[in-house]
C-alpha cells in the first residue's frame, strides 16, 4: 500500500489567505495543514507517500517535508499542472503506484479517526467512508438503505438523499489508475472522483465504512477556524 496526498487546487475560497501560499502550507493551530493528513498516512503504518502539488508551491513543500527520512517515511513528488480534478491523483500518480494499491488523501482533510485497520486489512476493489454531517449538499453523498447497502452516490445532490458525506480518503486497488483515465470531465470541467467510486459500486466491490471521529474539509474560513480549535483543544486536553 502507497499513499498519496492531494495538495495542489486554486484554494479560492480562501482568498487571500492562498494569494501567496498554498492552503495546504496555512497553519492549523501550530502546524502546516499538511501535516495532518501526512500523519494519519504515517499514523495508519504507510512509508511510501506521494505528495502532489501545485507548480508555483513545489519548492516549499520540499523545503517543509524533505524527502520524508526525518518521518521514517520515503516521500515522492509530482506537480499537477492544472487542478482537473480529484480523480487525476491516479493519473499523475500512476508511475509512483507502480503496481501498488493506494491510499488517497486530500491535502487539507483532518480527520480524528485512525484508519490503521481499514488500509491494513484492505485487499482489493474500492473502500470509502461515510461521515454524517449538517451540510452534505456541498459534497459527494452516499445513500444507504436499511441493510446499510449503498444505494447510491452522488456528487452534491440538488435534492436531500442522505446526511452521509465521503469525506477525502479514499482506499483503491490498482485498477483505479485506469479506471481514473477512463472519467470523462464533469459539467465543472473537472474528473470527479464520485466517477471512481461509481465504477467500483458497479462491480459490486465498493466498501463504504461509516466514520465517527472529527473530521475537517480546512477549505473554507469557518472550516479552518473550526479546525484549529479542534487542534488546540486536543493539545489542551
Ligand atoms: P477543493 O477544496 O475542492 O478545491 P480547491 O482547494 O482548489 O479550493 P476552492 O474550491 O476554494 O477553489 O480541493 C480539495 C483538495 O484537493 C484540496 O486539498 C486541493 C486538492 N485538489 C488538487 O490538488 N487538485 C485538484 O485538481 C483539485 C480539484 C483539488
Amino acid at each position: 500500500m502507497k499513499g498519496i496526498i492531494l495538495a495542489g487546487g486554486k484554494a479560492t475560497r480562501l482568498r487571500p489567505l492562498t494569494i501567496v501560499t498554498s492552503k495546504q502550507l496555512l497553519p492549523v493551530y501550530d502546524k502546516p495543514m499538511i501535516f495532518y493528513p501526512l500523519m494519519t498516512l504515517l499514523n495508519a503504518g504507510i512509508k511510501e507517500v506521494l505528495i502532489i502539488v501545485a507548480p508555483e508551491y513545489a519548492g516549499h513543500f520540499l523545503h517543509l517535508l524533505g524527502s520524508g527520512k526525518q518521518f521514517g517515511a520515503k516521500f515522492t513528488y509530482e506537480i499537477q499542472e492544472s487542478p482537473r480534478g480529484l480523480a487525476d491523483a491516479f493519473i499523475v500518480g500512476e508511475d509512483f503506484l507502480d503496481n501498488s494499491n493506494a491510499t488517497l488523501i486530500l491535502g487539507d482533510n483532518i480527520f480524528e479517526d485512525n484508519f490503521t485497520e481499514a488500509i491494513r486489512s484492505f485487499k482489493s476493489g474500492g473502500r470509502i467512508f461515510a461521515k454524517k454531517v449538517p451540510d452534505p449538499e456541498r459534497l459527494g453523498v452516499v445513500q444507504f438503505d436499511e441493510q446499510n447497502h449503498v444505494l447510491q452516490i452522488v456528487e452534491k445532490p440538488k435534492k436531500w438523499i442522505s446526511d452521509y458525506a465521503i469525506p477525502g480518503l479514499y482506499i483503491f486497488d490498482n485498477r483505479v489508475c485506469q479506471f481514473a483515465k477512463e472519467v470523462k470531465p464533469s459539467a465543472r470541467g473537472e474528473i470527479e472522483i464520485t466517477e471512481l467510486h461509481k465504477r467500483y459500486l458497479a462491480l459490486g466491490e465498493l466498501d463504504v465504512r461509516v466514520i465517527d471521529g472529527q473530521w475537517f474539509d480546512a477549505g473554507t474560513f469557518d472550516s479552518l477556524l473550526a479546525a484549529g480549535k479542534f487542534i488546540a483543544g486536543q493539545k489542551k486536553g
